[in-house]
């Protein structure tokens, strides 16, 4: 047993500890990579791939056949951090398919899956974890719900929305996830959920006082640079540096400045 490895009695310790959680999406093995070595202590293959990697305007179009690839490539990094997978749009809809299809993630190399609500879908998620299968909640903003809520609103403006958000963690919590994700939601709703439930609360958009956070890693890196969301931090700009090194690499093919001797392969003794 690797002593390093971060399982889901991890995170509950590190929230008994009041130690913050660290997450990233990633959907690549060589990100996953990348990341692990910074010790980010879980790592989402998130239905965000459909606008981070595969050009969709929103998550509704994902397919769970792209969820299993591109868990499959994050596994293979074998990361040290928690690997889950989101179920994506309408792979939960019934017990039956969201085990099914929870099954696949899992076989796909996922030790975990996340599943987009709270008391609407507290019959999949017990079952899930009847299986065997630990589930991470997600709740407040639901990306996969913009057809019905009308957008990406913020969660949590009014009473009635409130008492929603803290009734759906608590819901969650009693049929045994061993985390949420609360998203775009007032930040001290988000703080009233992290104190009231005891698993840990991930926040995205949701303030400073979950017990850990998360972000869309194309979003940190500066790789998506048509929109910022308000709460994403731009830790990098490769979106400019890779513009940079695509510009310099056709200007030196063009004036046949690359490739040079150092890059070229000779008959030998005529280099
Ligand atoms: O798909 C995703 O990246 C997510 C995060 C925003 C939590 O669900």
């Amino acid at each position: 047993m690797n002593e390093h490895k971060v399982n889901i009695h991890t995170l509950r310790s590190m929230k008994q500890r009041g130690e913050k959680i660290t997450a990233l999406t990633a959907y690549d093995f060589f990100t996953t990579k990348i990341m692990d070595e910074v010790g980010v202590h879980l790592i989402l293959v998130g239905d965000s791939v459909g606008m981070a990697v595969l050009g969709y305007a929103n998550t509704l179009p994902v397919t769970m056949d792209e969820m299993v690839h591109h868990t499959k490539s994050v596994a293979r990094a074998k990361p040290q951090a928690l690997l889950v997978a989101d179920m994506p749009f309408m792979s939960y809809s019934t017990v039956r398919a969201a085990l099914e299809n929870a099954g696949r993630l899992i076989q796909a190399g996922a030790e975990a899956v996340k599943l987009e609500g709270g008391e609407a879908i507290i019959e999949q998620v017990r079952a899930l974890i009847a299986a065997g299968i630990p589930v991470l909640g997600h709740i407040g903003l639901l990306p996969q719900s913009i057809l019905e809520t009308g957008g990406y609103k913020i969660v949590g403006r009014t009473l009635q929305s409130a008492e929603r958000v803290l009734r759906d963690a608590k819901a969650l919590e009693q049929a045994g996830v061993f985390g949420i994700v609360i998203e775009g939601t007032i930040a001290s709703v988000a703080e009233q959920v992290t104190k009231s439930v005891n698993v840990p609360t991930i926040g995205i958009g949701a303030g400073p006082n979950c017990d850990g956070q998360i972000l869309v890693s194309n979003d940190m890196l500066g790789l998506f640079t048509w929109f910022t969301p308000k709460h994403v931090k731009r830790y990098a700009n490769l979106a400019e540096e890779m513009r940079k090194a695509f510009a310099q690499y056709k200007r030196e093919v063009e004036s046949g400045k690359f490739p040079t001797v150092e890059h070229s392969f000779y008959e030998p003794g005529k280099n």
